[in-house]
This record gives C-alpha cells, sequence and structure tokens, in this order.
C-alpha cells in the first residue's frame, strides 16, 4: 500500500509502561497505532487479538475497559511498553516508521524480576535487537504479532505460539484440562466407587482413601456398604460395630466423624447430602479437599480436589520452587488447577490427576513421563529436574516411643484395655501396654500392681509401628494367669473378653497387629 507522506508525524510515546514489582514477563510492542494512542492505553484496536489471546491463554474472561485490561495484566504479572519512544510515523503502519528514539526498559528490568522479554511481531523484535539489547544484555523471544495487519495468522495459531508464555508465568496453559480426560477416557482404574458415584459412595470412599492405598481400601469399602449401605444406617451405627467395621484402616477419628456428620445430615438436611461446596465443608470431618471431590464427582460442580497427586503434578509442570506444604503454594496450585479444570468433567478431571498421580507421575522414585499426556508441558520434564519436586521441607524426626505389651491371658479369655478418650487411638480398645522398656524386677512389680499373682511369662518378641509423628519400638510378653484379677476388672476400661468376641466385636488398632498372631495361637 502506498504511503500519503503528508500525514507523516512526529510522535512521542503517549502511554506510560504498566508494570509492578510482581511483572514475571515484559511484552514489547513497536508503537502504539492510532486508535491505542486515542484510548491511551496498548493494543486498542478492536481487531488487536492481543486481550482476546492472552485471555483465552490464561483461562479468563477477555477485558474491555482499559481498567479492567490494567488489572488482568497485573493480576498476571505481565508488564507491558513498547520498544519506541518517539518516532516519525504514518497513521499507525509500522512500515512508515522512520528517526527511531529507543525506549529505555531499564527502569522496568530494575523494579521487577523480568524472567523472559517478548516482543509482539517482527518490527518490535527488530528494534529490540538494535536498540535495546545490548543495553539489557538479555535475549527476547519473537512471538507473532497479534496485529490485525497478520491477520493470516489464526488466533489458534496464534496461542500455539504464546502459549509459550505460561513457562515463565509459572501458570498451566488452558486447554491442558481436555488433554488429560482424553488421556482418562483410556487410563481410568475400575474401581468400585466409581461404577455407581452417588453422593454417599464418593463420600465413604473418599473419607477412607485418606491415608490408606487404594488396593486397601477395596475391601472395607465393599464390606461398609453392605453393613451401612445409606445415611440413615451410618448415623444409627452403634459406635462398636462402626469401629469394627474401621478395624485395620488407622486414624480411627475418622470413622467416628463419618457417624457424626451422618448425624448432622439427618438432623440439618433432611438425610439428604448437601449439593454445595459449602454446605458439605460444614460437615464434621469433611475439609476443602473432601468437599471438591464429593461436589465435583457426585454433583458435577467444577470445583478442584487438591490433594497430594494434585499437588505433586503441579508442582512439576510448573516447576513450582516453593515448599509445599506452605499455604501460599497450595493456594496458589489450587487456582492453577482451577483455571485447567474442564467445567463440564470436573470430577473425571480430577479423578484422572489422581490415577496419573498414582500410575505416571509417581511419588516414589523416577516418573514414567514417557506415558504422561502433560509430557510437553511440563517444566519439570523439560529441565529433567522431575523429582527435585515437588519441594519439601525437611521432615522432623519422629519420635520413638518404646513400649512393652502384654497380651494377658486368663483360661480362654484375653484382657482388654480401653484408651482415654483423648489423644492417639483415643477410646480404642487394646492390648494393655506400659511405656518403656521394662526390667524383670519391674515386670513383677507391674503384675502386683496388677493384682496378678499366679502367672507364667512368655516373651514374645518385638514389633514396631509407625504413625505419622510417632513410632513404638514394642517389646511384647505373654501373661498366663490362672484366675482372673477381680481387682483389675472393677475398672470399666478394662474387661476380658473371648477370642470369637475380640474377633467380632472388638477392634484393635493395627499398631498391635505383630501380636495378632500370638493372640489366635492360644
Ligand atoms: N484417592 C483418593 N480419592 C480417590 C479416587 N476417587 N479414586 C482413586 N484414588 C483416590
Amino acid at each position: 500500500m502506498k504511503l500519503d507522506e503528508t500525514k507523516r508525524q512526529k510522535i512521542i510515546h503517549p502511554i506510560p509502561p504498566l508494570y509492578d514489582k510482581d511483572s514475571k514477563i515484559l511484552i514489547l510492542g513497536s508503537f502504539p497505532s492510532v486508535k491505542s494512542r486515542e484510548e491511551a492505553f496498548f493494543y486498542g484496536h478492536k481487531q488487536n487479538r492481543f486481550w482476546k489471546l492472552l485471555a483465552g491463554i490464561l483461562s479468563e474472561k477477555k477485558p474491555e475497559t482499559v481498567e479492567e485490561k490494567k488489572d488482568f495484566l497485573h493480576r498476571n504479572c505481565i508488564a507491558v511498553w513498547d520498544v519506541i519512544h518517539s518516532c516519525d510515523i504514518i497513521g499507525s503502519s509500522d512500515s512508515s516508521i522512520r528517526n527511531v528514539v529507543p525506549n529505555d526498559l531499564s527502569e522496568i528490568l530494575e523494579s521487577a524480576d523480568i524472567r523472559q522479554i517478548y516482543c509482539n511481531g517482527a518490527k518490535s523484535y527488530e528494534y529490540y535487537r538494535k536498540y535495546q539489547e545490548k543495553e539489557t544484555g538479555r535475549k527476547a523471544k519473537k512471538l507473532p504479532s497479534t496485529s490485525p495487519a497478520n491477520a493470516a495468522f489464526s488466533i489458534e495459531k496464534l496461542t500455539n505460539e504464546w502459549k509459550e508464555i505460561c513457562g515463565p508465568l509459572q501458570v498451566a496453559p488452558a486447554g491442558i484440562g481436555g488433554v488429560l480426560l482424553n488421556w482418562y477416557d483410556y487410563n481410568a482404574r475400575i474401581l468400585p466407587w466409581r461404577s455407581d458415584p452417588t453422593p454417599y459412595h464418593v463420600w465413604i470412599s473418599e473419607i477412607m482413601l485418606q491415608q490408606t492405598r487404594v488396593e486397601a481400601v477395596k475391601k472395607y469399602y465393599d464390606r461398609w456398604m453392605e453393613s451401612l449401605p445409606d445415611v440413615k444406617a451410618l448415623a444409627e451405627v452403634p459406635d462398636d460395630e462402626l469401629m469394627k467395621l474401621w478395624e485395620g484402616l488407622g486414624y480411627y477419628n475418622r470413622a467416628r466423624n463419618l457417624k457424626a456428620a451422618a448425624v448432622q445430615i439427618m438432623e440439618e438436611f433432611d438425610g439428604e447430602i448437601p449439593s454445595d461446596y459449602s454446605k458439605l465443608l460444614s460437615l464434621r470431618g469433611i475439609g476443602e479437599y473432601t468437599a471438591g471431590a464429593i461436589a465435583s464427582i457426585a454433583f458435577g460442580i467444577p470445583e478442584s480436589a487438591v490433594d497430594g497427586n494434585a499437588l505433586r503434578i503441579f508442582s512439576r509442570i510448573l516447576a513450582e520452587d516453593g515448599e509445599i506444604n506452605k499455604t501460599s503454594v497450595k493456594k496458589k496450585i489450587t487456582q492453577e488447577v482451577r483455571r485447567v479444570l474442564p467445567e463440564e468433567r470436573p470430577g473425571d478431571f480430577n479423578q484422572a490427576l489422581m490415577d496419573l498421580g498414582s500410575s505416571i507421575c509417581i511419588p516414589n522414585g523416577e516418573p514414567f513421563c514417557e506415558n504422561c499426556p502433560w509430557e510437553s508441558i511440563c517444566k519439570a520434564h523439560k529441565y529433567g529436574q522431575e523429582t527435585d519436586f515437588p519441594v519439601k521441607a525437611k521432615k522432623k524426626q519422629r519420635k520413638i516411643e518404646k513400649k512393652a505389651v502384654f497380651l494377658i491371658e486368663v483360661s480362654d479369655k484375653i484382657i482388654l484395655h480401653k484408651r482415654p478418650e483423648k489423644g492417639l487411638l483415643s477410646g480404642l480398645w487394646e492390648l494393655p501396654n506400659l511405656d518403656g522398656e521394662l526390667s524383670a524386677k519391674e515386670l513383677s512389680e507391674q503384675m502386683k500392681k496388677w493384682e496378678i499373682g499366679d502367672y507364667m511369662i512368655e516373651p514374645l518378641g518385638e514389633g514396631k509401628h509407625i504413625f505419622s509423628h510417632v513410632e513404638w519400638q514394642m517389646r511384647g510378653y505373654r501373661i498366663q494367669m490362672r484366675d482372673i484379677s477381680e481387682k483389675l476388672l472393677e475398672k470399666e476400661e478394662w474387661i476380658a473378653v473371648s477370642r470369637e468376641d475380640l474377633e467380632e466385636k472388638y477392634a484393635i488398632p493395627s499398631a498391635f497387629e505383630c501380636y495378632r498372631k500370638q493372640i489366635y495361637r492360644g
């Protein structure tokens, strides 16, 4: 097109740079178009795809007003400016530009930790290389122009090139949710609670799956559903029966909370599990993860359910170097999960993360990146640093507690002791035990205290059980006594039970599992 030289004007850039101390990337254009100069803000021409493109990549609504555009850039840590301070130009035409005076970028680069400079289009890149590269000492990356003059480049093609900005911004690119769902369609695990994901089924399975492996949960889940098929049955179950159904799963408060929440559902929600995230959160034992899992899997509500798998996977794809247990890091990752979560299949997406985490992006050892649907967008993989993420704080050493554990037999009965209502394994029946390592003398003094008169003692060997913060190192003893000690059994926290009752009615914590065989030997 022929340029009308009579329209050439010397223009000084009328828009100040937009940046703040949190800016992570700087996007440089060449010089504002007539429309942008009128609007006094960047990329003001309706046909410029800059805002649509960035909003799409960052899964946000396209900003319309100048205020919205400024908020959008600040919120997403993007600085914007142009390479030219002043020039002679005809209208908006890049190719008419003469007598360029470049902008000084130092004020931006000194105020913010800019991880990458991008040039929007070839002209801006050309000027950057000519005037600024030496000054800044930094290479810029050229991205295809979003200007209407580059209309041949479709928005899809632009997106494909521009999604590169997600790396330095540490955000998950939009569209990756769909890629994961495609993978899930062929790789989802077949699990009992997935065949009929009612709110009750999802709730019970999610609580069981906290701190317990999927394989171990399967049989507990099936047995539970046979005994307690709905909320009402759970609300009415006697405590001993409840504990028996949970025996061996550990963290027994989970079972108590389930029953308390079932009572709450009967009383406050007419027996229906609420289909609302914040109401779910109001139930006993339901935190953000479980509320998100029930809302998304059972009700199809677009909520994230961020567990250890999601944290690990996202810390790797973003190369997140903040410590993973920090609230701020969890919040940031939750925001990223939410950003890419496909609204139409939130439950499948959340479960796909769980499956990806258990089969490919595994916690211990090298992940199987060659089979990962997100291999191409994973930053940790790009740098071969998969196992450096997530970043974990040094673990505190577990406290070691020594215990003497007693299998006290009297005729065909076994003596059990009920633990206090507060603290570790609260309110559960256990094999009687004492803190510390006992000498022979201390042992016999203890037997006297318990008024165990005539007895035989046999060592049962050592056992160990690891809780999250404590490790029990146990030494077991079989005590065979001739007569039952009435004094001992006077108190309600001591009982003598037959082996059949023990098997059917009393839930003994798995900490004593190492002595279980000895119980049934007799
Ligand atoms: N771990 C926790 N919840 C799970 C689920 N719904 N499926 C598989 N593994 C899980």
